[in-house]
């Protein structure tokens, strides 16, 4: 396609939603519960990486930026991931801990949008994760200086050449000192159902005193 086809393609399509409706009364009062209840819908409707997020930071002036990154943990009502602590998103978070997780579930017509503040996860937690990982990716987490300048792809494989020959006997790799895991502490988690003609369904969490109030926003 030619960029005058993709413009006239993306003008030419008006989607309307199905009704699904998402109600107060049916929503669970606690929103993990009502995560879980639509996470299992999407592994039910054959997504693809149901746990895949749009992870939004910004640096400490607040210029953002995003990219995908996989949930991989629930804890203590925190959503975890596991990254290169040096990589972009990891330097802004350094400087700016204050994140957003945004799940979309396109085949559900649903968005799940997630406000709150980034910590580490422990060492010990970052730790056992990385164990669990398959040899092939501890050394990929090891050979890749994300986000860094890399001269060519050649470089990247001969820094995966090199560990693959230091750790050749061994599967039990350190993880770097580098690379763990990040958890999100949610202040406000909503809700997102699509219906027709743009007048959807948006139900919104926020924790106030330790507890989650349910409120309703306009579409
Ligand atoms: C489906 C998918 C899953 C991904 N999962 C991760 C992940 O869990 N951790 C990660 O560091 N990068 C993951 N990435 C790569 C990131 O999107 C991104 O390219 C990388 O983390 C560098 O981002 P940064 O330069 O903004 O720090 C994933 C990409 C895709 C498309």
């Amino acid at each position: 396609m030619s960029l005058e086809e993709v413009k006239s393609y993306i003008n030419s399509i008006r989607r309307d939603f199905a009704d699904r409706p998402l109600n107060e009364d049916a929503v669970s009062k606690n929103p993990f519960k009502q995560y879980a209840v639509w996470f299992e819908e999407a592994v039910g409707s054959q997504i693809l990486d149901p746990y895949a997020m749009c992870l939004s930071t910004a640096t400490k002036e607040g210029r953002p930026s995003s990219r995908i990154v996989y949930m991989r943990d629930i804890i203590d009502e925190q959503f975890v991931f596991y990254t290169n602590y040096k990589s972009q998103k990891g330097i802004e978070l350094a400087e700016n801990p204050f994140a957003s997780l945004n799940i979309h579930w396109g085949e559900l017509e649903r968005q799940i949008r997630i406000e709150g503040k980034v910590t580490k996860v422990s060492p010990s937690i970052s730790d056992t994760y990385f164990k669990a990982r398959p040899k092939e990716s501890k050394i990929g987490a090891w050979a890749s200086h994300q986000s860094c300048q890399l001269l060519n792809r050649e470089a990247l494989e001969n820094n995966v050449k090199l560990l693959e020959e230091k750790y050749k006997d061994t599967s039990d790799i350190p993880r770097p000192e580098f690379w763990g895991g990040y958890q999100l502490n949610p202040t406000r988690i909503e809700f997102w159902q699509g219906r027709p003609n743009r007048l959807h369904d948006r139900i919104v969490f926020t924790k106030e005193n330790g507890e989650w109030r349910l409120s309703r926003v306009s579409p």
